[in-house]
Order: C-alpha cells, then sequence, then structure tokens
C-alpha cells in the first residue's frame, strides 16, 4: 500500500485540509499526519478539525514517526495549508519539529512534496522561499482557487485547489470539473 504524510501547519484556510481528508481514497493510501500547535490554534477559529479514523496521527514534536527517516518509502507529503513560517524553515533546512523534519527527508531523497502555501501579500523572502524550494524539487501548489467551473459553495471553490493536489500527489479522485472536460470526452467520442 502506498504511504501518504500530510502536515497541517498554521496558515489560515483549516478547510483545505478537511476537504483534503474527507475525499481522501483511504482504500488504496497508508495515510500518516501532523498537525500543528498553530494550525490547532488557527482550526479552532475555522470550524475545527478531526481526523478521520483512518489516519495514523503523529505529535509535530514526535521524532521518532517513520516519516522522519529516509529508510521509509513513502510515495508523497503535503503540507496543507501551509504557513510561510513552515515554508521558511523548510527552504533553509531547520528540520526542527516532524513536519519541517520529514520535508527535509522529502527533499533530500527526491520525494514528491507538495506544500499549499496561503498569505496575501508575498514578501520578496517569501517569495525566495518559494523559489528555492521550487530549485531542490518541491511543488508549490498556492491555496488559490479557480472559478471557471462556476462552484456554487465555498466547499466546491476549495475543492478546485484540492484537485490539484490530487493530482501533483497522484492520488486519484476526482473532486472538481476539470475545465472543457465533458466537451473533450464528446469529441473523443466522436473521432473513434
Ligand atoms: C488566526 C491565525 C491566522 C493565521 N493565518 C496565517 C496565514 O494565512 N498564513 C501564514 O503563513 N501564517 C498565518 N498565521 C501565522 C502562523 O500560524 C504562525 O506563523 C505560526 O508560527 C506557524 O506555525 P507552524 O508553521 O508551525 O504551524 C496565522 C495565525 C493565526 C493565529
Amino acid at each position: 500500500m502506498k504511504k501518504i504524510f500530510v502536515a497541517v501547519t498554521g496558515a489560515s484556510g483549516t478547510i483545505y485540509a478537511r476537504r483534503f481528508f474527507q475525499h481522501f481514497p483511504y482504500d488504496d493510501w497508508e495515510v500518516h499526519a501532523a498537525v500543528s500547535k498553530s494550525a490547532q490554534i488557527v482550526a479552532s477559529h475555522e470550524g475545527g478539525l478531526n481526523l478521520p479514523p483512518h489516519v495514523k496521527e503523529w505529535d509535530e514534536k514526535d521524532l521518532t514517526a517513520p516519516v522522519a527517516s529516509g529508510s521509509n518509502k513513502f510515495e508523497a507529503m503535503v503540507v496543507i495549508p501551509c504557513s510561510t513560517a513552515t515554508l521558511g524553515k523548510m527552504a533553509h533546512g531547520i528540520a526542527d519539529n516532524l513536519i519541517t523534519r520529514a520535508g527535509e527527508v522529502f527533499l533530500k531523497e527526491s520525494r514528491k512534496l507538495i506544500l499549499v502555501p496561503r498569505e496575501t501579500p508575498l514578501s520578496l523572502i517569501q517569495i525566495k522561499n518559494m523559489e528555492l524550494l521550487t530549485l531542490a524539487g518541491a511543488h508549490i501548489i498556492p491555496a488559490t482557487p479557480s472559478f471557471y467551473g462556476n462552484p456554487k459553495t465555498i466547499e466546491e471553490l476549495v475543492d478546485t485547489v484540492v484537485a490539484r493536489v490530487y493530482d501533483h500527489a497522484g492520488v486519484e479522485a476526482e473532486v472538481s470539473n476539470r475545465w472543457r472536460a465533458e466537451e473533450a470526452k464528446e469529441i473523443k467520442h466522436k473521432n473513434v
């Protein structure tokens, strides 16, 4: 079974984590997770966050978790949402908790590391940190939802970001409309 590590940090947007866990195809993956102290504080202002029972939760201080070592093979790590603090630490090799240590491990092992920052506006330091992480192999997927699918609810809007995160992580789950997907299907059908 493929393994994924999901970290939730203290950026606004707990709903991104909630939707990520809600749609996740648990039959196909072993899911490990950590929620930072700051994420818990933010969640208490934003509707809360309860991890599903299938998820193996680790304390953010617990460096004995399997994901803290490169010898345990994980397919992907997702930080959703990702604070600029955690992003900055990862960009500079500061591995002072389980989340930043796991980020360091994924980069050194050339594994899929997906960060979903939420901040605006951005300082040059934050932009440079994203540049550094991109050069090091991370995928930066900012929490910037799209509107072309005419989302009717906040959940549907949030799902436009979650869908892109799943795509990059290699997680198979359809959560939002793809641009002109129906039309593309019809064209393919006509050509057969
Ligand atoms: C209500 C609230 C909202 C916040 N929103 C953001 C945000 O949108 N983006 C961000 O990068 N940090 C945000 N922060 C600040 C982070 O929580 C703070 O930098 C924290 O140290 C991050 O720690 P962590 O990365 O270990 O979770 C927010 C803090 C609070 C209390």
